[in-house]
């Protein structure tokens, strides 16, 4: 959407995956905190969101919603102003329907009203749900109805479609929103990341600057995760310039997790101000490729090895050619490992690396003397 937002995919933590509806203002208060503390929002997390159960059950007598009086005593306005206090933007959780998947009460048919409150709040960022519409109300004038009550109200909001259920969002969605969901939801278990990665896969092309594709938030400190599999989860969300939204309990997150969350040359290829997404460009058997062009003639490659079988067999020796990546074969190139922040020296025409099972080698290519005429053929 250009709405002059999101021109790089959203950064920051969402409470439905660490807290589903046990939400409440202390905790988020203590979230804000930590997540200027642990350094997080200066490794680029500036967005702290809501999801579902911040509101009352029910409307108040003039037609508008409430924070849950419980939960929320000092109320959202309240909440947002602490936010951006400590220099973070607020987000908040609506949908397209009659009620939220919680069951709280939708926005369909009281768009403007509630547009108009979120821009009173102090809000930055809506992620909109698809929970209880009827067929017949068509998901596009359902989006699009937010969409122009948010630009009505003046205030810039980002607008995060949660269209889970909907055929094919990514031919439609780019006009409507900042970003849009592209699958059901995750789970933190290895099979459910899989899942989805192999579902955005030729996804690519149809996001752009301001308008992503939304693969979920991130479950890295979630679940029975291993350190390569939130490794491999982190780095192709970010090569697929997925929102990062953090989704683990920051009082708890273990400093594996957080320092994989704070991984900042990986960070840097989902930031890239070339915008344009990555996609699987090779695989066979248990081996995969994932690369994505980077601003300035470089490109950000995932080795990614799928192996689930122990022993011998753990480790992959994964090559990348530089035809596969639209760069001549001739042509030197400085390799760099973007996880461990080190130089692994000058290649020509090809990259090999070893590969644990169930985690990525994430490196950085770039030629020397820069590339002219860039050669990127993607998919
Ligand atoms: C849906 C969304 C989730 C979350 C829940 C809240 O399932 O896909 O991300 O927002 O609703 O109820």
């Amino acid at each position: 959407l250009d709405n002059g937002l999101g021109l790089r995919p959203a950064m920051g933590f969402n409470t439905w995956n660490a807290f589903r509806t046990n939400i409440d203002e202390k905790s988020i208060r203590a979230t804000a905190d930590l997540i200027v503390s642990m350094g997080l929002r200066d490794a680029g997390y500036v967005y702290l969101n809501l999801d579902d159960g911040w509101s009352e059950r029910n409307r108040t007598a003039d037609g508008r919603l409430a924070a849950n009086k419980a939960r929320f005593p000092s109320g959202i306005k309240a909440l947002a102003d602490y936010v951006h206090g400590k220099g973070l933007k607020f987000g908040i959780y609506g949908d397209a329907g009659s009620m939220t998947c919680a069951k709280y009460p939708g926005s369909l048919g009281y768009e403007e009203v509630d547009a108009q409150t979120f821009a009173e709040w102090g809000v930055d960022y809506l992620k909109y749900d698809n929970c209880y519409a009827k067929q017949e109300q068509w998901v596009i004038d359902r989006y699009a109805a937010m969409r122009d009550a948010l630009n009505a109200t003046g205030r810039p909001i980002l607008y995060s479609l949660c269209d889970w259920g909907v055929a094919d969002p990514w031919l439609w969605a780019s006009e409507i929103g900042n970003s849009w969901r592209t699958t059901e939801d995750i789970e933190p278990r290895w099979e459910s990341i899989l899942k989805i990665l192999d579902y955005n896969t030729g996804l690519a092309r149809f996001a752009r600057k301001g308008a992503w594709n939304d693969p979920d938030m991130l479950e890295v400190g979630n679940g029975q995760l291993t350190s390569g599999e939130q490794r491999a989860h982190f780095s192709l969300w970010a090569l697929m310039k997925a929102p990062l939204l953090i989704g683990a309990d920051l009082r708890t997150i273990h400093p594996d997790s957080l320092a994989i969350l704070k991984a900042r040359e990986v960070i840097a290829v989902n930031q890239d101000d070339l915008g344009v997404a990555g996609d699987l460009i090779w695989m066979q058997g248990a081996n995969r490729v994932y690369a994505v062009p980077l601003a300035g003639g470089g490109r950000a490659v995932v080795f990614l090895n799928l192996h689930t079988t122990g022993g011998q067999y753990l480790t992959s020796n994964i090559t990348v050619y530089w035809g596969q990546l639209g760069l001549p074969a001739g042509r030197s190139a400085l390799v760099r490992d973007l996880f461990a922040e080190q130089d692994l020296g000058e290649h020509t025409g090809s990259f090999t690396a070893a590969v644990q099972a169930h985690d990525v080698v994430v490196v950085r290519i770039m030629p020397v003397g820069g590339v002219q005429g860039d050669t990127w053929r993607p998919w």
